[in-house]
């Protein structure tokens, strides 16, 4: 079952999935997934990122970081663990200016939660940039919520399995954030209902 999401008016009523499962069975397919989720993307947002060694977490934050307008290269940022490129948000979001910073994290080789302390990250994550995160998993505890998660699986030759979700702050209760930003979001969970396909 997926569930709905549904934008509040003021933010321009555009609607999308809250919550789905895909298989792609091709690099292109998982980029135009990463494409259709940049459509969902406000200023702030969160996208974890989990899944094996090659599942496809670049290549979505690749059509991801397309559909927003990205022209420098993007790539798994795995010896700096953050890249920082320049987009801009999708037509609908609530935004005088639709230019956003986007931190594209690597998660991989992180040596604990101290040092994605001092990596500034709970200032970017908790700031108005979008902040795109592979291997989020081992970062997890120090995630925010609200957050969208997308995990990636193989699932035999060229394809992969693909679940994505949205998780609100209210799973974990505002306080446990230390943010306030989760009460003030526009967002509004609808009835539940079929994902497009
Ligand atoms: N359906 C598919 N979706 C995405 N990638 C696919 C698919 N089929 C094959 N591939 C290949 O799998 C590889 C995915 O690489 P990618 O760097 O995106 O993975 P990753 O999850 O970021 O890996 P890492 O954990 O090393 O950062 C690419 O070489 C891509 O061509
Ligand atoms: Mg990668």
């Amino acid at each position: 079952m997926a569930v709905r999401l549904e934008r509040g008016s003021a933010e321009g009523g555009v609607d999308g999935d809250l919550e789905g499962r895909m298989q792609s069975h091709s690099p292109a397919e998982t980029q135009a997934l990463g494409a259709r989720l940049a459509q969902r993307l406000q200023r702030g947002d969160v996208v974890a990122f989990t899944g094996d060694l090659g599942t496809g977490k670049t290549c979505m934050i690749q059509g991801l970081c397309a559909a927003l307008g990205v022209t420098d290269p993007v790539n798994s940022p795995t010896f700096v663990l953050i890249n920082q490129y320049e987009g801009q948000l999708p037509a609908g979001a609530a935004a005088a200016d639709a230019a956003v910073t986007i931190h594209h994290f690597d998660l991989y080789r992180l040596s604990g939660a101290a040092e994605l302390f001092d990596l500034g990250a709970e200032e970017i994550m908790g700031g108005d940039g979008l902040s795109l995160i592979e291997w989020a998993d081992r970062g997890a505890g120090a995630l925010p919520l609200p957050r969208w998660e997308v995990a990636l699986a193989h699932a035999g030759d060229g394809r992969r399995d693909i679940r994505w979700q949205y998780r609100s702050a209210g799973e974990r209760g505002a306080a446990a954030t230390g943010q306030a930003r989760g009460t003030s979001r526009k967002r509004q969970e609808a009835e539940p209902g079929e994902m497009p396909t």
